[in-house]
């Protein structure tokens, strides 16, 4: 692992300084699978009443994230962000979880309920960022570090977690680093653009892990500027992942966007701001099936996408009629070895406590 320094000061972030670790060897972004077909609208209403049939007689619950295919997020019993599809898979009361995500957050479902069955319907939907550090190199780091606490973005494997003292998500990281005792030094990864983003908010200085999310890294400052200039009295909400939120906050501190206007959310954050927002036009800049539900919670409203193109292939890789297969053929099955599960528990539990 390379040392770049060993300081940050509060007012320069580990971006700025060059202060991050990156994962050795690197890895690349694993290549997301083709974007598979929609179906139509017959199709899509047979299927999903097939689903919500089986759903019943399997005493099942669909959990389904913010960037699922509109029809995955209409069909499903819950939908939302990544800290909140872990409160509703802690206490969900059904035997069968399928849960329509990428599979570091089925590992969580199941982390949290190691009696139920844990289903995700795609085996290929994995995730760039929780492919950038593994196990053995948050140990290393440890060794490293010895007193400092490791929190990590809840976008991390089980094996991860077992390593980690706090867990966080885009949604509660500035609130659960800011009750870590301040004396304590700080191990943060493996995004650095949320890592960046914290050390701003907290005035607190961390080192952070110099992992990203591919589809998120990919919207880039210049796409904001732009779209500024052409919708002057739109609201901005940007995902903390994102390589313009860094800047953004730049901008923010120099005047040059109005911090009135500007929202850095996770994907159930945007949700909720837009209902209580009287902006008549929002860019949004995170993955684009976030746009489904943006349009369910303000249909009044115009959304426009930060940079075209922002689609998560892991996330695509569910369909409806691999959820169906799912449910009917009881498939693919999420496990984690319980000594892991007892581990990785931990500090999941110790964000909802603080946060939940
Ligand atoms: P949220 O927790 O904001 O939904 O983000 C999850 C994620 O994977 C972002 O890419
Ligand atoms: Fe992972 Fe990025 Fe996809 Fe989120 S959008 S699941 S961080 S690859």
């Amino acid at each position: 692992m390379t040392h770049v320094s060993e300081t940050t000061t509060p007012e320069r972030s580990a971006i700025e300084t060059g202060d991050m670790l990156r994962a050795e060897p690197y890895m690349l972004p694993v290549v997301p699978p083709p974007l598979p077909e929609s179906p139509g609208p017959e199709e899509i209403a047979d299927l999903s009443a097939e689903i919500r049939e089986l759903t019943a007689q399997k005493n099942a619950v669909i959990l389904a994230h913010n960037y699922q295919v509109p029809e995955v997020q209409d069909v499903a019993d819950y939908t939302g962000d990544s800290l909140g599809l872990s409160i509703e898979a802690a206490s969900t009361s059904a035997e069968r979880i399928v849960f329509c995500g990428v599979h570091f957050m089925a590992e969580t479902a199941k982390v949290l309920s190691p009696d139920k069955t844990v289903l995700i319907p795609d085996t290929r939907a994995g995730c760039s960022l929780a492919d950038g550090i593994t196990a053995q190199q948050v140990r290393d780091w440890k060794a490293e570090n010895p007193d400092a606490v490791v929190v990590m973005y809840v976008n991390t494997t089980a094996d991860v977690k077992a390593e980690t003292d706090y867990c966080v998500t885009s949604s509660n990281a500035v609130a659960v680093v800011n009750a870590i005792p301040h004396e304590k030094e700080i191990l943060f990864g493996p995004d650095m653009f949320l890592g960046s983003y914290v050390e701003k908010m907290t005035k607190r200085p961390m080192k952070v892990w110099m992992g990203e999310c591919h589809v998120h890294a990919g919207i880039r400052p210049a796409d904001l500027q732009g779209m500024l200039d052409d919708h002057p009295g739109a609201d901005l909400m940007i995902h903390p992942e994102c390589g313009c939120s860094t800047s953004a906050m730049e901008y923010l501190a120099c005047g040059d966007i109005d911090p009135d206007r500007t929202y850095i959310l996770s994907t159930g954050g945007m949700i909720e701001h837009v209902k209580q927002s009287d902006a008549p036009e929002f860019i949004v800049a995170t993955e684009e099936g976030i746009f489904h539900p943006l349009r369910k919670a303000a249909p009044d409203r115009t959304f426009i996408p930060a940079t075209e193109g922002a689609v998560c292939g892991f996330m695509k890789t569910i369909t409806l009629r691999g959820l169906r297969d799912a449910l009917r053929d009881d498939k693919y099955h999420v496990e984690v070895a319980p000594e892991i599960a007892e581990r990785a528990r931990i500090p999941i539990e110790r964000m909802i406590s603080i946060t939940g």
